[in-house]
């Protein structure tokens, strides 16, 4: 297509309509019928409805062929429609939410996950997902943690690097479709932890903690970056010319589309940044961000701004060439379907290797976080109590797109399959709302139940609800109706287990010692319920480690592992009686459970690190070696982590730093040796003279199983 030549013939308003963003409803009016609604409420006309750039929000094939249609009809132009969606985790067969997948520590399932997403969205004709998310998450109370693969920005990266690869395959194949790594910037350190909350911090901080997940997926070729809600440094993302133009544009050489989130343009008039949309439009533009989701700014004042000279036609086209440049790229002015296939989204959707992938996913991501010796379940046994308000149904979680919670498989319904329906009953207890108090007949009921049986699971956590968008929570506990259930039925028979549903880290410390054993499988998916069945049994054996600290309590968020040191760090970690130092009087300040943490059916001993040399120069490397040992009786897996901490720099480094990981298959009695190269590049942070660089100096260095164990060893770089 010769681009240049369309844009040659495109008036000013089909261009800002190119520029602009609405809900799939918007296009879907009687031909020649009234405008109402929400397009009547932003005051679109025919001609702009008709020379629409992008819709969001559409389910499936035949929906998006007839809106497709329609607008072609309707387009002066004929440049077909792109389509976008929220393809997070799963198209219809879903799997466990992104901090789930980051609780598996293997990028390359979560690609291969991702390609699967891809296959289904893409016959349904999404074109490009609103992922990957890739916000760094320290807060527990932020609804949308479930939506990160968590607090570590080295992990973070290779996910979003994995996540960009697993959609957009090369951007030929048939099932491809665009990324759109979002929210830039720095979304996720939104205060309190609540949702849309204004967010504050140091230029270094943004460099070298939060900016590299987002470049990560800039370099490996993202098709689009959405911006965020959020402030930095007193300006709103979508209209910030120093994130947007200096940062990702000249700094990182990103070319391609930029777009805003839902109604953020007008947004940065409550943030008090703009007065009009008037404003708003000047600011994102001259930021440039090229596409406005669901407002009429750009429609309906750049051509003032241009008629003022205050923004160049040069600006507009430039914006417009790089999304017809995508509708190019991905052959839409030949096939404006794409891959929508009715057809094939009922051959894909649900397939029965599209479900094996999501079980795969949910028995790598389940954390078993305690074990008094109750699991793994004997499945010689007459009857199983399946407790609790998420016993009897699947819990697909958040930003689940064409995902069905009836299509998941419940706890109750997994251990029935594996062990026969008849063992397997069911009470629920409780709801699961956050603050129910304690039903006492709902108990008894529970307790006469377990009483009689050999072995009780108890479905505990949060509801779906509880997370995602909006849905910050100040307090990350278990309700009183949960916790008085659970300790009950504890009492009545302690071979129990709890299973938590969470979307994000919950402060368990006044309950964990009251259950025998627990395990978190975040928002599982699809097949929650019989990857939960094979663990519990010990068909499969645990792999998950956080991807997140469990705090202790709410109130030490927000929790990280590579957070800074203090000048009165506690001497003793375990010991918070001591006064001026920095704790808290009522709490430790360690979590209850640290990043990388999770228990195995297994055991295993690594070897304290062993350097090929205790100095480099600049230029040379140095090889560390562990053994890591299998000293159980199953086969399983673990992690091997090595973090680094830079003692003295010209500008303080956090305690620990997560530099290199290897995930290692043993069997009983298996020893296998695993090797970490250090370079100057793994070295490498914002100093005090603004460079990317590595200073002279000592570090430490830990090879172990969580962030919170192992000796230190020394090396420096010359
Ligand atoms: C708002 C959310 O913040 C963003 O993540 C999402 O992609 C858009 N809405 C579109 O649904």
């Amino acid at each position: 297509m010769d681009l240049q030549a369309l844009l040659g013939k495109m008036t000013l308003e089909q261009k800002l309509a190119q520029m602009s963003q609405f809900n799939a409803v918007f296009l879907f009016r009687d031909a020649g019928g009234e405008i109402t609604g929400p397009a009547k409420a932003l005051a679109l006309t025919e001609d702009e409805l008709n020379a629409t750039g992008s819709v969001l929000n559409f389910i499936g094939a035949k929906r998006m062929k007839e809106i497709q249609d329609r607008h072609m009809q309707d387009d002066p132009n004929k440049i077909p429609l792109l389509f976008m969606q929220d393809v997070i985790h799963g198209y219809r067969t879903i799997y466990p939410v992104p901090l789930g997948m980051g609780a598996t520590w293997e990028p390359a399932l979560m690609e291969e996950c991702c390609k699967m997403a891809a296959k289904e969205a893409a016959v349904a004709g999404v074109q490009v997902t609103f992922a990957p998310m890739v916000d760094l998450v320290r807060d527990c109370r932020w609804g949308r943690v479930m939506e990160s693969t968590g607090e570590d920005p080295y992990l973070n990266c290779l996910f979003s690097k994995a996540q960009v690869r697993g959609f957009q395959g090369d951007m030929t194949g048939k099932y491809d479709i665009a990324a759109c790594v979002k929210h830039f910037a720095a979304y996720g350190a939104a205060e309190g932890g609540r949702d849309y909350n204004t967010v504050d911090m140091s230029e270094r901080s943004l460099r070298q903690d939060y900016l590299p997940a987002y470049k990560a997926a800039v370099d490996e070729g993202v098709e689009m970056l959405m911006t965020s809600f959020n402030l930095i440094n007193g300006v709103p993302s979508s209209g910030n010319k120093w994130l947007v133009d200096t940062v990702l544009r000249k700094e990182w050489g990103f070319d391609k589309v930029v777009i805003s989130d839902y109604d953020a343009f007008r947004e940065m008039k409550k943030h008090g940044y703009c007065e009009n949309d008037y404003e708003c439009a000047y600011a994102a533009l001259e930021a440039g961000t090229d596409i406005e989701m669901m407002s009429n700014c750009y429609v309906k004042n750049v051509k003032q701004l241009i008629d003022e000279g205050k923004i160049s036609m040069a600006q507009v086209d430039k914006a417009v060439m790089r999304i017809l440049e995508l509708k190019d790229k991905m052959g839409l002015f030949e096939n404006p379907y794409g891959a929508a296939s009715e057809e094939e989204e009922i051959k894909f959707n649900l397939c029965p290797e599209h479900r094996a992938l999501a079980k795969k996913a949910v028995l790598k991501s389940a954390v078993l976080l305690k074990n008094d010796g109750v699991l793994p379940l004997s499945d010689n046994i007459a009857k199983v109590a399946v407790v609790g308000p998420f016993a009897d149904k699947g819990m697909i979680g958040a930003w689940s797109c064409g995902g069905k919670e009836e299509e998941a498989v419940s706890v109750a319904d997994g251990i029935g399959a594996l062990i026969g329906k008849t063992k397997v009953k069911v009470v629920l207890g409780c709801e699961g709302t956050a603050k129910e108090k304690p039903d006492a007949k709902e108990i008894a009921k529970a307790v006469r139940l377990v009483k009689n049986s050999d072995y009780v699971v108890l479905c505990l956590g949060e509801k779906r609800e509880y997370s995602g968008e909006g849905n910050s929570r100040a307090d990350v506990t278990l309700s009183e109706a949960q916790k008085t259930l659970a300790r009950s039925v504890v009492e009545a028979n302690p071979n129990a287990v709890a299973v938590l549903f969470n979307g994000r880290p919950l402060a368990l410390s006044d309950i964990i010692d009251d259950l025998p054993a627990v395990m978190t499988v975040w928002q599982p998916g699809t097949e929650g319920g019989s990857a939960v069945a094979d663990l519990l049994f010990g068909k499969e054996n645990f792999e998950g480690r956080l991807p997140m600290s469990f705090p202790r309590e709410v109130g030490q968020a927000p929790l990280y592992y590579n957070r800074m040191r203090t000048g009165r760090p506690p001497r003793d970690p375990n010991d918070n009686s001591r006064g001026y130092e920095s704790r808290y009087l009522d709490c430790l300040n360690t979590p209850l459970f640290p990043f990388g943490y999770g228990l195995s059916y297994t055991t295993f001993e690594i070897t304290p690190p062993m350097l090929d040399k205790t100095e480099m120069n600049r230029g040379e490397e140095i090889k560390v070696s562990v053994k890591v040992k299998n000293t159980g009786s199953v086969a399983g897996s673990t992690v091997v982590q090595m973090y680094l901490c830079d003692r003295f720099a010209s500008l303080v480094r956090p305690m620990q730093e997560l530099k290199g990981f290897e995930k290692v298959w043993l069997l009983p009695g298996e020893e296998k040796d695993v090797t970490f190269i250090i370079t100057e590049e793994t070295l490498k942070f914002y100093s005090a003279n603004g460079k990317f660089e590595a200073e002279s100096g000592e570090f430490n260095l830990w090879v172990s199983d969580s962030a919170e164990k192992g000796e230190s060893v020394t090396f420096k770089l010359n």
